[in-house]
């Protein structure tokens, strides 16, 4: 009787050890990369705990937002017609970027939103429609991504004392600010995968950027709709949509891709953040859809 029971035990002692290598090795071949540090893809435990790279308005309280899955809308006008708005709010957090509409939109784009990424330069438009953003929608929460100057809490920074009085108007808005910190990292990340100077090269980065480094973070697994590859552009009979789904008329998305990455300052460099991704979704798990990428 003890010897079976000792033999139980070595056995269980040995499977533990075993699955423990597992764990490990699954952990090291899953990072070879290392610039997303933090928490993605580590120990539940770890990747619970709350974010310091992200602070609530004036409380400063880190956020603290984890999700299995999430599905990210791409504000582009690829998402025109695709009818996959109940997919994308089937995920437990569905994020989209800036101002980007759902009402009359809800068929291709879905009708929840827990996060949206918001660029410094879309404030306005979302205090423009502050009742809708801030008083009906008092669960999404915002994260407001812009450089210091717009930022600066000494009274000087536009944009966030914009932010204050949307505060003070909806007390229960949920808006959060990249920190100091954080802003330095997203451009250290581009610098490391791009071998540029975000500043020499008179990049900004796009809230597309800012937002997969978020999800990347937040998600353990990400779903990515509506984005474009670094190469689509070149394919023959791409899909010419507008660059925004909500602004028809203006310039189409490949033109304006093509005019950004070739402008030499002040511009956002989208093919090749694009090309970064791909480099990213190797090693996270992370797919886009609508239209697909594939990933070898
Ligand atoms: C939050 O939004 C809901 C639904 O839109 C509304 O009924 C409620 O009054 C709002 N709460 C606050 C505190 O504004
Ligand atoms: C990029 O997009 C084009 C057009 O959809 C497609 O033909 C190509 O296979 C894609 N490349 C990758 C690597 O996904």
């Amino acid at each position: 009787m003890a010897l079976i029971w000792k033999r139980k035990s070595l056995i269980a002692t040995a499977l533990i050890v075993v699955v423990s290598l597992l764990v490990v090795m699954v952990n090291y071949s899953g990072k070879p990369y290392l610039l997303l540090e933090p928490v993605f893809g580590q120990t539940p435990d770890k990747a619970f705990k709350p974010h310091q790279g992200y602070v609530s308005l004036v409380k400063e309280e880190p956020l603290k937002l984890h999700c299995d899955l999430c599905s990210i809308v791409s504000s582009s006008g690829q998402m025109l017609g695709q009818a996959i708005g109940a997919e994308i709010d089937s995920y437990p957090c569905v994020m989209r970027m800036n101002n980007a509409p759902t009402l009359g939109f809800e068929e291709d784009v879905g009708r929840r939103t827990t996060l949206r990424v918001v660029s410094h330069t879309s404030v306005p438009q979302l205090v423009q429609k502050s009742e809708h953003f801030f008083g009906e929608n008092n669960d999404t929460i915002y994260v407001v991504w812009g450089p210091l100057r717009n930022m600066r809490k000494d009274g000087k920074g536009v944009v966030y004392n914009m932010l204050l009085k949307v505060l003070e108007k909806y007390p229960s808005a949920r808006i959060y600010i990249h920190t100091d910190e954080r802003m330095n990292y997203c451009d250290m990340v581009f610098k490391k995968e791009t071998g540029k100077d975000r500043l020499k090269s008179g990049t900004y980065l796009s809230t597309g950027w800012f937002t997969l480094i978020l999800a990347m973070d937040m998600c353990k697994e990400i779903k990515i709709y509506g984005m474009i590859n670094d190469t689509y552009c070149k394919s023959k009979d791409y899909r010419k949509v507008p660059y925004h789904y909500y602004e028809t008329g203006r310039r189409d998305e490949c033109t304006e891709y093509h005019l950004h990455e070739n402008a030499p300052r002040g511009a956002h460099r989208f093919v090749t953040e694009k090309s970064v991704f791909a480099k990213w979704a190797k090693v996270h798990p992370i797919k886009f859809l609508n239209p697909s990428w594939q990933l070898s």
